[in-house]
Parts: C-alpha cells; sequence; structure tokens
C-alpha cells in the first residue's frame, strides 16, 4: 500500500489517527464480510484447531468482531477468555473465562468484560493461543495498538518462555497494513498475523516467511 507522506510519519499518533480513522470508515457489510472471512480462515488453520483454550478480545473501535468466532469455538468445546484491567498492577491485563452467559460490563474504555472473580482468572501461559487487536502493523510483524502498552506488557518474554506460549496471532483489516511502522524496544512484534484476505508469518528477525 502507497505510504501517504506526512512531516510527522514517524510519529505513532499519526499512524493511530490515521488508521482508526480507516477501520472506523468500513461499513456495516464490509465489516461483516471481513469478520466472516477471517473467522472461517481462523477456524481452519491447524493452530487454531489444536487449541483447547484461546484469549480473544470484543471488538471495539472498528476492531475485527470476533464474536461468530467465539461461537464457532464454544460450539467445538474451547475455553475462552478475555483481558480484564488489572485492578491494581496499571497497564497490565488478566485474562478471564468467557462463557457464553458471562455477564460483561464496560471498563473503563468502555470494552465491555467480565466481572472479575479470581477464581476465573487463567495464567497466560495456560492458554494455547492469544488473539491480539492492534490499530497496525508493518511488513515485519511490528505491532502498533491504541497507546497503552497493555498487550506489550502482556507478551513481555514470551518468545522467551519454553514452551513459548500462548502463540499470539494479531487480527487486523487489511486496512490496517502499513509498510513499516516507527517501534520502540518494549514493542512486542507479532509471529503471525491474520487478516481477512491473508495469513501473514513473521520470523523472529522480522523477514517475511512465504
Ligand atoms: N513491558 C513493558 N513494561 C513497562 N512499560 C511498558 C511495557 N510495554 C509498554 N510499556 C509502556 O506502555 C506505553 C505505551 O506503549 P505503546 O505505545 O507501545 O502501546 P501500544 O502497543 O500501542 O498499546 P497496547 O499494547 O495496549 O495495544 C509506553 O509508554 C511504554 O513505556
Ligand atoms: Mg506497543
Amino acid at each position: 500500500m502507497q505510504q501517504p507522506q506526512s512531516a510527522d510519519s514517524n510519529d505513532r499518533a499519526y499512524w493511530r489517527r490515521l488508521i482508526r480513522s480507516r477501520r472506523q470508515a468500513l461499513s456495516a457489510p464490509e465489516q461483516r464480510a471481513a469478520s466472516d472471512a477471517l473467522c472461517a480462515q481462523l477456524l481452519a488453520l491447524p493452530e487454531c484447531r489444536q487449541a483447547n483454550r484461546i484469549g480473544l478480545y470484543l471488538a471495539n473501535d472498528g476492531e475485527l468482531n470476533l464474536a461468530p468466532l467465539a461461537q464457532a469455538l464454544w460450539a467445538r468445546g474451547c475455553q475462552l477468555f478475555l483481558p480484564v484491567l488489572h485492578p491494581f498492577a496499571a497497564g497490565h491485563l488478566l485474562m478471564l473465562g468467557y462463557h457464553c452467559d458471562s455477564p460483561l460490563r464496560p471498563n473503563r474504555f468502555g470494552i465491555p468484560e467480565p466481572h472479575l472473580d479470581v477464581r476465573q482468572v487463567a495464567p497466560l501461559a495456560s492458554l494455547d493461543l492469544l488473539l491480539c487487536p492492534l490499530v497496525a502493523f508493518d511488513d515485519a510483524g511490528n505491532r502498533l495498538g491504541m497507546g497503552g502498552g497493555f498487550y506489550d506488557r502482556t507478551l513481555a518474554g514470551w518468545q522467551q518462555s519454553r514452551p513459548s506460549q500462548p502463540l499470539p496471532i494479531g487480527i487486523a483489516h487489511d486496512c490496517q497494513r502499513v509498510d513499516a511502522l516507527p517501534h520502540a524496544l518494549w514493542d512486542v512484534p507479532l509471529p503471525q498475523i491474520l487478516t481477512p484476505s491473508r495469513l501473514y508469518h513473521f520470523n523472529p528477525d522480522g523477514s517475511q516467511q512465504g
């Protein structure tokens, strides 16, 4: 995709504004088609077929809607988890069990999340797969989020753990791809990113497979 020229094109805020407005501009039929295509692809992925415990997110701000996927995964017998803002550790997430009848309420960002019940908290490493929302991604697997650092903190060190679990897969609309994003030391790049049209695989050095 041709990059727009801008004096502040290295600025993270610039990319967030640009790509957020791009995905917010998707129509309801475009969103539905994107969600259907992505869910079909994800359900067919070997990494998903082998997964029992899957973390996902509830769409906000034009993010790709995973609600139909959640239904299909429950039907498969998978256990699902949603991120909840940590009540004490600022900037951190907890993963809580998500059931079809889980009561949800909006957090301070307006994103629905399960009630904080300690019995439902799952250690991150007990998940097989973590589907990560993002604002923008680039050709090296760099990920730009909404700016809270929540997923960076959650995934800090995941690659060093053995076995490296969960496998994080970024989920995005095709219009969220850019050639190259500014990135910082704390930004955790993703090994795989799935869009409605294709799966991107990245090596640890940022080169693309396939
Ligand atoms: N592992 C970490 N430990 C401490 N602070 C961190 C860590 N990761 C990110 N941060 C802090 O979080 C702030 C926001 O980070 P960043 O701009 O990369 O957010 P983001 O990746 O867009 O958001 P998110 O991860 O929530 O989608 C930064 O100021 C950064 O210092
Ligand atoms: Mg980041």
